[in-house]
């Protein structure tokens, strides 16, 4: 299967997909990477992979929507099965989930659909929780608010800093990304209304 992935930092869910494509039996291979800007460690990662990239910053689009065009067609170029968005920051348009709403797969830091938004670690920290995790799921038009795929726990300790908390959550993360798409890609699957059915 052929998976486009979009990033917009440092590419360690990027790094553990590269690292799961290695070995033939995963059924996968990331075919191009895209960025939202320039200069992100997660670039450098695809390059040393030797996958293409390609980087499409809003601003340099005279609108959201041309740069939704744009985006739509710099995926579509790589033919993709799956379109991954890993830590990518910014919320397709109507045109990019036309071509690949069936098929856009974003990881959320955080227990959806508990603190949704770019800062979910902290929001959940502030709030007092005693467990979150990550949400693995499908993308529609809402912020985090798509078919889930899946979820994986982890525990809020009492010393915890935003810090120490993302980056425990960011390993549960890695681990259900690279199994899940291994499964998705394997096996195929279907969305009916909110439920992902994985045969
Ligand atoms: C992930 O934890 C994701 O949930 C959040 O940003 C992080 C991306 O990290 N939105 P990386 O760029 O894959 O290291």
């Amino acid at each position: 299967a052929r998976i486009v992935v979009l990033i917009s930092g440092s590419g360690s869910n990027l790094q553990a997909l590269l690292d799961a494509c290695v070995d033939p039996g995963y059924g996968a291979r990331v075919v191009a990477v895209g960025a939202d800007r320039d200069g992100i460690a997660g670039l450098d990662r695809a390059t040393a992979a030797g996958v293409p990239v390609f980087v499409d910053p809003l601003r340099s689009y005279p609108s959201r929507d041309e740069w939704d065009r744009a985006l739509t067609a710099h995926v579509a170029e790589h033919q993709p099965d799956l379109v991954v968005s890993a830590g990518f920051l910014k919320l397709v348009g109507p045109q990019f989930l036309a071509a690949f709403g069936d098929r856009y797969l974003n990881t959320h830091n955080t227990l959806l659909p508990a603190f949704p938004g770019i800062h979910g670690p902290r929001d959940a920290l502030a709030y007092g929780v005693k467990l979150t995790g990550a949400t693995l799921f499908f993308v529609d038009a809402g912020v985090d608010t798509g078919p889930i795929v899946a979820q994986v726990a982890v525990p809020v300790l009492d010393d915890d800093d935003e810090e120490t908390l993302t980056e425990r959550i960011k390993e549960a993360e890695r681990r259900q990304l690279v199994e899940q798409i291994g499964r998705l890609v394997r096996e195929g699957w279907t969305i009916t209304g909110r439920k992902v059915t994985i045969p």
